[in-house]
């Protein structure tokens, strides 16, 4: 015992590391860099084919009227008023594998590109491969057209053109990338003041993502 401790602390004992136990060590390395680029490999192929990010789509399912009120000063103020309430009904389709969420989505409505109204969407989810319901109301104001010439005629003769644009803003994250996808949605409708309809309506979406 004595001997063998005594040769161990000796000083003239050589400090090469034993070639073996290198072997082994440099295996494990390769082994755990092999493992971590295969994982990253896989990470990349999911990313580029079942969670690639796919467009996110925005429909439209009605514009209903709740209020409305409108009237006119003849001739010669010739002034018109206009206020309504519009529930803008949407649907969001998501087909990718993992949800999107959108939050701060806003719309706006506009007069002859003169906005008369705007509101935002409560934030919510859209789950996996599927549809949600989004909803928001907007109410109209039209006093900044109180003077506008072609405003007048347009609420004398009873059908006055509205352009409602909506953006869906959100992110889907697929694995540890965040995409940003963002949905413009303009329509073109027409509001009848007396039967309170939505008529012609005509709309068109772009998505950037
Ligand atoms: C909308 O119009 C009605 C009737 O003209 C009026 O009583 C109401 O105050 C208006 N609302 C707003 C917010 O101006
Ligand atoms: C949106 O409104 C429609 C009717 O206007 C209703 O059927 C639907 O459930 C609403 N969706 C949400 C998410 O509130
Ligand atoms: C307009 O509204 C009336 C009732 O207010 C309804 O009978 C009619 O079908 C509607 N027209 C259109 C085109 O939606
Ligand atoms: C709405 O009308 C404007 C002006 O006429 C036009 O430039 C735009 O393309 C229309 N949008 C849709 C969705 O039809």
């Amino acid at each position: 015992m004595d001997l063998m401790l005594a040769k161990e602390d000796g000083p003239t004992r050589p400090l090469a590391p034993n070639p073996k136990k290198r072997n082994a060590w440099v295996i494990c390395l390769l082994i755990f860099l092999g493992t971590i680029i295969l994982l990253a490999l896989i990470l990349v192929i999911l990313a580029l084919t079942v969670f690639k990010a796919k467009d996110v789509t925005v429909s439209v399912n009605s514009f209903k009227v709740k209020n409305l009120h409108s009237s006119i000063d003849p001739l010669p103020s010739m002034k018109a008023y206009l206020n309504a309430t519009i529930i803008l009904d949407l649907s969001v389709h998501n087909p990718n594998k993992v949800s999107f969420k959108y939050r701060h989505s806003t719309a706006e409505v506009e007069y002859n590109s003169v906005q008369v109204g705007e509101a935002t969407f409560p934030d919510g989810n859209v789950p996996s491969d599927g549809t949600a319901g989004v909803n928001t109301t907007v109410t109209i104001l039209a006093d900044r057209l109180l003077s506008d010439s072609s405003f007048y005629s347009d609420v004398v003769s009873g059908s006055v053109p509205l352009s409602i644009y909506t953006t869906i803003a959100g992110k889907i994250k697929v694995l540890i990338i965040k995409k940003h996808v963002t949905t413009h949605t303009s329509c073109n409708i027409t509001l009848n003041l007396q039967t309170w309809n939505v008529t012609d309506t005509q709309c068109k979406s772009k998505v950037s993502l």
